[in-house]
């Protein structure tokens, strides 16, 4: 990092209390225009609906110009090493968000930065979501987030390392089921130990969502992983979401997933189309979650720590 630029690879690099400051801020729908004049570069080395979309709208929506650019339009060590392209790229903008294969890349981008970088999804992490995710489950539970307990089943991945940081950041207990080989990996449990979290790991589905107050699910295949998509599906299929699942976990238990769904694999039509689904207000939290980082980033200290 240079010159004390705050970046977010992952969500345990802001403090408990600015992730509080974020979820906050989020619920701001008439944001002042912080970005006012200003250009967000939006690189996505990965296809993306949600994320491109929320963070366009997000940077619009507080005055300044978002240019969303495919991977291999800039050539991310091809055309120029990531250090260039990221160089380059802060020469126009006031922050770079960046969707990419491998999260060393995010990493380099954010040492020779001079602006904060913004992880928009890695292998690794995806630290957008997980701040969406939890707007959707204090909304879900009256307001307040401490105290419950999620369950995750399937795959370890991303979205799940994220999530489960961001709960272990807001006192939410978290029970994960995965296939033996697919769950959290020790750095992630030594993050989550770190800040005081609860993680309990199991290759039971049944044990992971019994009396749980939310259960989540992602994609059994991510992005970057379509050359494992056989051994994957076949390790997997155990651990679908379907209805009598959820029936194990509280009676208001909310289910969500981060979209895109494979539907019919980790998750039934009738549980992502049922009573207890959030996936859209989930997704329409992605839009909150981007404008709350934004505007905690540039609204109080410009970027800087
Ligand atoms: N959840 C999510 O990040 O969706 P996209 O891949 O469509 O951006
Ligand atoms: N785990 C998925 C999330 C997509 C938003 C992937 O990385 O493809």
């Amino acid at each position: 990092m240079t010159r004390g630029v705050r970046h977010l690879l992952d969500l345990d690099d802001l403090a408990p209390a600015e992730l509080s400051a974020v979820l906050a801020l989020a619920q701001d729908e008439y944001p002042p225009h912080v970005l006012a004049g200003r250009g967000v570069a939006l690189v996505f080395q990965k296809p993306s609906a949600r994320t491109r979309n929320s963070s366009e709208v997000a940077v619009f929506q507080l005055g300044g110009h978002p240019v969303s650019i495919r991977g291999d339009e800039v050539g991310i060590d091809t055309r120029e090493t990531a250090e260039d392209v990221c160089r380059a790229l802060c020469q126009y903008h006031s922050a770079i968000g960046a969707r990419v294969l491998d999260h060393a890349v995010l990493e380099r981008m954010a040492r020779v930065a001079s602006v904060p970088v913004v992880n928009l999804l890695s292998d690794r992490a995806h630290p957008l979501q997980a701040l969406a995710d939890l707007l959707t489950l204090r909304a879900h539970w009256g307001g307040s987030l401490a105290g419950r307990r999620l369950a995750w089943v399937g795959d370890g991945n991303n979205v799940a390392r994220s999530l489960v940081i961001g709960c272990a950041m807001s006192g939410v207990a978290v029970s994960i089921a995965s296939p033996p080989g697919h769950g959290l990996d020790q750095d992630v449990l030594d993050r989550v130990a770190a800040l005081g979290g609860e993680v309990q790991a199991t290759s039971s589905p049944v044990e992971a969502v019994e009396g749980a107050d939310a259960v989540s699910t992602d994609v059994w295949v991510s992005m970057g992983q379509e050359g494992e998509e056989a051994s994957r599906l076949e390790a997997f299929r155990p651990y679908q979401v379907d209805a009598a699942l959820m029936a194990r976990a509280a009676p208001k238990a909310a289910f969500l997933h981060c979209l895109p769904a494979r539907r019919g694999e980790e998750v039934t039509d009738e549980v992502i189309d049922g009573p207890q689904s959030v996936v859209w207000p989930q997704a329409a939290n992605r839009l909150r979650a981007v404008r709350g980082l934004l505007l905690w980033m540039f609204g109080s200290h410009d970027g800087q720590a």
